[in-house]
């Protein structure tokens, strides 16, 4: 690696954190979380204090079923946010995942700013990440020092076509990626989830990756950041006139988070694979009460990243006020659904109405 690819790598991390915080990087779609309606009960029957957030992920109980998302690392900045992170994620005792760890990789000298997390939360389940298109140039022994960087307890590996389509210096080849990935899964002992990045999996993708033998999916859908519109911007700034009307295009691109959630479950489901897939939901989870649908539509855990990342600048009690309020939210989903647990909550009834309704029909999604 060549020095000028670090400072590409650098740089560009910082920027991504920058754009999304300074500019409106949001699509504009919605994740059709509110064509879900959670049926109200009048008598629930429970004490709102005895409800139980528990839930497992890759059999681990974990208090809250929250996953903080892959967002930074490489930079300074990326390891004070990361510290942040970890601290309450081990104080939480939910997952946590670090940014692409493709700069650690290459640069030694930034290994610490991913490994601040596992320093600063010794027990807690720590995810790392790499890209889908870099697994081309990784050997098994770069695969374990992506583990080593942090301990990992899994690893994720994120698709990014449309980020990368629009991004000025993007790669776009992405053929051989998926053998790549069955590679991995065969080869590490931890899970393996494959997520992506704002634009939602379907059930089509989802089956080829059952047949990868990954672990979890997280379908990270419409609703919530846009990576065409994050590279919209940067391409706007180089005068970049082609990606940046190529941006603006694409900025709503993909499956908006709550279908997204049901492609994914039915491919499982119809996949008849014995193992269990985690589902993780997220893109544009913004509260407890999207938490909430997420569960009943059939996700194990909900993921966020944008959220944190203002309080995760700020300081540790930013981060925790934010989870504070969110928890609450879900307790009160629970609560005004009569559900005394997560497990409760997804098979309580709901209604579904369009636009998802009709993609659901369209798709023949099982709900
Ligand atoms: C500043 C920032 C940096 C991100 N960097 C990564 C990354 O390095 N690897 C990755 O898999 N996803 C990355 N993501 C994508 C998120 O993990 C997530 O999939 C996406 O932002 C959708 O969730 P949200 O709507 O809650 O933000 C990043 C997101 C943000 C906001």
């Amino acid at each position: 690696m060549n020095n000028r690819l670090n400072d590409i790598l650098k740089t560009r991390k910082d920027e991504h954190i920058y754009v999304v915080l300074e500019n409106d990087v949001v699509t504009k779609r919605t994740t059709w979380l509110e064509c879900v309606n959670l049926i109200h009960k009048s008598l629930p029957e429970i004490d709102l204090k005895s409800i139980d957030l528990r839930a497992n992920l890759f059999n681990k109980i974990f208090d809250a079923p929250i996953l903080i998302e892959a967002m930074t690392g490489g930079t300074e900045l990326g390891a004070k946010i990361n510290r942040n992170l970890a601290n309450v994620a081990s104080e939480y005792n939910v997952p946590m995942g670090v940014g692409s760890q493709r700069a650690g990789l290459k640069n030694p000298d930034v290994i610490n700013t991913y490994r601040i997390a596992r320093e600063t939360a010794p027990d807690a389940f720590l995810i790392g990440n790499i890209g889908a298109l870099q697994l081309r140039e990784l050997s098994f022994s770069d695969i374990d020092k992506l583990v080593s960087m942090i301990d990992a307890n899994a690893l994720a590996i994120h698709l990014n076509a449309l980020q990368e389509v629009i991004q000025w210096e993007g790669e776009t080849n992405y053929s051989g990626v998926l053998e790549k990935i069955h590679e991995i899964t065969d080869y590490l002992s931890i899970p393996v989830i494959v997520k992506e990045t704002g634009a939602g999996i379907s059930k089509e993708t989802a089956y080829m990756l059952i047949n990868a033998n990954v672990n979890g999916i997280d379908v990270a859908g419409v609703g919530g950041t846009s990576w065409s519109a994050v590279e919209y911007y940067r391409a706007r700034k180089r005068n970049d006139e082609t990606k940046a009307n190529l941006g603006k295009l694409f900025w709503d691109w993909g499956i908006p988070t709550a279908a997204s959630i049901l492609e994914v479950v039915t491919a499982i489901h119809e996949s008849g694979r014995k193992e269990k897939v985690y589902v993780i939901s997220s893109g544009g989870i913004r509260t407890g009460l999207d938490a909430a649908k997420s569960f009943v539509l059939g996700a194990d855990f909900v993921g966020m990243a944008k959220p944190f990342l203002k309080p995760a600048m700020e300081s540790i009690d930013s981060i925790k006020k934010f989870l504070n309020l969110f928890l609450d939210e879900l307790r009160t989903a629970l609560f005004l659904t009569g559900s005394r647990n997560i497990s409760e909550l997804r098979n309580s009834k709901f209604v579904v109405l369009s636009p998802l309704k009709d993609w659901i029909e369209q798709r023949k999604l099982i709900i």
